[in-house]
């Protein structure tokens, strides 16, 4: 397999939702999200902004996709959004009561509102329907802002592993700076669900270029489905940093490394702490094509999502910080994942990165300064404690914003589609395009990454 198709593969694993086949459990279109009769007649201000359908009925088609793209230049520094402290949410046992638990599902929404989110998010997706990925992956990347940056980043002999996991970490690592502050003595980092390797290669360039000290106190591993051993398709084939780095990673228990096995789990945290430093940082990128059964991304990756959370829970030291990569959080069991977060951190950030496509669910979600797991308590146990109704509607209001902003994206792409390419505004997007790489430069700058610090050497 090649590196396109590798990447078209990752693509496809953050993407897969954005080609969903949209399951219409209800009929959303009738209805407001609040489940009151939606206005057919908007004021003419909504009807100018691109969250409203009748906007995309409108105007002339190249017009649209303008003032969509407008929209999308807001986000040029990626989106934020701050959970609210989980101080009081422990103390309490809160009831089922108000937990809307939806009948003729598999498994229970968060609310009924984020049913209705879904429903509307996935009639959008649906309208991409039987366009083939590979068509949709060249739109995509041709509106995309970041493009441009991601191929001179991938062409860059500076950057090893220049991908656009490579790109989305370096802005993490920028936009948190916390996450590569290391005390005296030097820490581990450990990487799950990491091949083939970017993550790392940004992180071991970040430091190297902007904290050398800590650079040489630092070590790593990684864990991942094991390139060499694993049958599944979901292991990653390239091992450009793999095969150079090999002692740095750790394949599990039975050297396949599926990590939802609890097995391996243990041995990746036996392993870690062989280590003998403290473990400041996890991340965790876990995906897996879900482009055949692309309205189920939330649930096919729950166990995985589990998975991470809790060897992440054994594996940081007190003070530790945990980047985890998920998508929707419609379920309730996604948002009781969350809450487990938010009671064993000080700070839990949602953060959309700019170089992640608009058009995907994917999002990062920060976690800042473990605290541990409260006396006498064990991850099982958490994980099952009733969803907070408080935490339940912060959580349904950013679903609704992250569905909002990519459905605007989605459409946006479907208007570009349908466009004529002569009528494509391609100076719009060129100028974007320009404004967006340098913007992103100016803040995250990519300093050459000196010889000594390499991970793949210059030869290959
Ligand atoms: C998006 S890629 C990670 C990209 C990586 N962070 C980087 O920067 O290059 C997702 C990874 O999750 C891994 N993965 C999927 N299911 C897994 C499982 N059950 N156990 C361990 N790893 C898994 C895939 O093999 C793949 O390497």
């Amino acid at each position: 397999m090649d590196i396109m198709e590798q990447e078209l593969i990752s693509e496809k694993i953050a993407d897969s939702a954005a080609n969903a086949p949209g399951r219409r459990r209800k009929k959303a279109h009738q209805r407001g999200r609040h489940g009151s009769p939606r206005k057919r007649h908007g004021t003419p201000d909504r009807i100018r902004h691109p969250l409203c359908p009748q906007f995309w009925s409108g105007e002339s088609k190249s017009k649209l996709v303008t003032a969509a793209l407008n929209k999308q230049i807001e986000d040029l520094d990626g989106r934020l959004y701050t959970l609210s402290d989980a101080s009081h949410s422990f103390v309490s046992d809160i009831s089922s009561a108000n937990i809307d638990v939806s009948s003729g599902c598999r498994e229970p929404y968060a609310s009924s509102e984020m049913e209705l989110v879904e429903t509307e998010l996935n009639a959008v997706k649906a309208r991409v329907g039987g366009m083939p990925p590979e068509d949709w992956y060249r739109l995509t990347n041709y509106t995309d802002l970041a493009s441009a940056l991601r191929y001179s980043t991938k062409n860059d002999p500076n950057v090893e592993l220049g991908t656009n996991a490579w790109l989305k970490f370096w802005s993490i690592l920028h936009d948190f700076s916390q996450l590569a502050d290391v005390p005296h003595g030097g820490s581990t980092s450990v990487h799950l669900c990491e091949a083939p390797g970017a993550f790392v290669s940004a992180l071991n360039h970040f430091l190297a270029v902007r904290k050398p000290t800590v650079h040489q106190e630092w070590s790593w591993l990684g864990s991942s489905l094991n390139p060499y051993a694993s049958d599944s398709k979901e292991a990653i084939a390239d091992d450009r940093l793999i095969k150079h780095t090999l002692k740095n990673w750790h394949f599990g228990a039975d050297n396949i490394g599926d990590l939802r096995l609890p097995e391996n789990q243990l041995s990746l945290v036996k392993a870690a702490r062989s280590h003998g430093k403290k473990v400041l940082l996890v991340t965790a990128d876990g995906g897996i094509d879900c482009s055949d059964n692309p309205a189920d991304q939330e649930l096919s990756l729950s166990e995985l999502k589990l998975a991470e959370v809790r060897t992440t829970l054994s594996l940081l030291d007190l003070g530790g910080n945990f980047v985890i990569k998920m998508f929707t959080f419609f379920r309730k069991k996604t948002c009781q994942l969350v809450q487990v977060l938010r009671i064993c951190f000080s700070k839990v950030v949602f953060y959309k990165p700019s170089t992640s496509k608009p058009g995907n669910s994917e999002i990062y979600v920060i976690c800042l300064g473990f605290k541990g797991l409260p006396a006498g308590t064990t991850f099982e146990f958490l994980i099952k404690k009733e969803l907070e109704p408080a935490l339940a509607s912060e959580l349904t209001s950013l679903a609704h914003k992250c569905a909002d902003h990519q459905s605007v994206a989605i459409r946006m792409n479907l208007a570009v589609f349908t466009v004529d390419s002569t009528q494509r505004p391609r100076r719009s997007f060129h100028q974007a395009k320009q404004r967006f790489s340098h913007r992103f430069l100016t803040y995250r700058p990519i300093f050459a990454l000196p010889n000594s610090a390499r991970l793949i050497p210059m030869t290959e």
